[in-house]
């Protein structure tokens, strides 16, 4: 079994003051919360027990919000992680959740979305050897931690945001690892910047072969949420699919009801906390149209 960890900490100061007294996790993202989109891909990839790593100020928002997470049919747990040390400092905090699993770690303003995506998460998420990260072209490599490939797509070297990047594809937010990481990481020493770098991590895994990388081509969506404009990008994209489609992104009631995690009783004890909005109407239509 693989447990997944969503890293919503930090007090988003450069979001401010939008971020002045509540985590940037909880801003909206056209409809719903931030944090719906990441625990909606830890979902889709079959994960049902998730650890929120978040701060001391926004924790309890957190647990208002989702609660231990029986609604969606998932067991939720919390951490506190105060200090900006690092996201790989994720498995330090986590530890005594993730020991002796295998995980998924997302970054809680990452969003991901397209056609079939389950089957890369289902891939990567049963896969038990070493680790696999998604490689996604961008314009601008130099934000991201970056992968230069061979020609047949194996991984040579991974770089934190380069000046010079050796490729265009970015390494998103959504990393998956077999259950040696927690001992990797404690063997790293913090980078330059002071913090414990995911990047070193994956280098790990590559100096032993154990990193595999799955490209996300042409025709998905990767977003992530991190200044005022992807916000606000990232919104009008969930705006933009969902209002033509007339199918919800990221509606963790549908999720969990396809996937038979919780049962019609489930669903519309949720639609009464959504009586008279649109997400409840649409929760309500699974009801009788369940085939799609
Ligand atoms: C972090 C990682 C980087 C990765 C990115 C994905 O960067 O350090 O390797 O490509 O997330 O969102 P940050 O968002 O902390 O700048």
């Amino acid at each position: 079994m693989r447990k997944g960890i969503i890293l919503a900490g930090g007090y988003g100061t450069r979001l401010r003051p939008a971020t002045s007294i509540i985590s940037k996790h909880l801003l909206p993202i056209y409809d719903k919360p931030m944090i719906y989109y990441p625990l909606s891909t830890l979902m889709l990839a079959n994960i049902r027990e998730i650890l929120i790593i978040t701060t001391d100020r926004d924790v309890e928002l957190f647990k208002n919000l989702i609660g231990n997470g029986s609604q969606w049919g998932l067991e939720i747990h919390y951490a506190i992680q105060n200090e900006p040390n690092g996201l790989a400092e994720a498995f330090i905090v986590g530890e005594n959740f993730i020991k002796g699993y295998s995980s998924a770690l997302i970054l809680g303003d990452n969003i991901f979305y397209g056609h079939d995506f389950h089957l890369i998460l289902e891939n990567a998420s049963k896969s038990k050897k070493g680790a696999s990260v998604i490689a996604y072209r961008v314009k601008n490599p130099s934000e991201y931690g970056v992968i230069e490939l061979s020609s047949d797509l194996k991984p040579i070297k991974v770089e934190e945001k380069p000046i010079k990047p050796a490729s265009n594809y970015a390494i998103t937010g959504l990393y998956f690892y077999n259950e040696d990481a927690v001992e990797y990481v404690k063997e790293l020493k913090p980078s330059k910047r002071g913090e414990l770098e995911i990047t070193d991590l994956n280098n790990e895994y590559l100096k032993k072969n154990q990193l595999n990388v799955l490209i996300m081509k042409r025709g998905y969506a990767w977003l992530d949420a991190g200044t005022h404009e992807s916000l606000i990008n990232a919104g009008q994209f969930v705006h933009t699919i969902e209002n033509r489609q007339g199918q919800k992104i990221a509606c963790l009631e549908e999720i969990a009801f396809r996937k038979k995690w919780i049962d019609e009783n489930s669903l519309l004890k949720s639609i009464n906390n959504y009586l008279h909005t649109e997400y409840g109407e649409y929760i309500s239509s699974l009801l009788d149209n369940n085939s799609v």
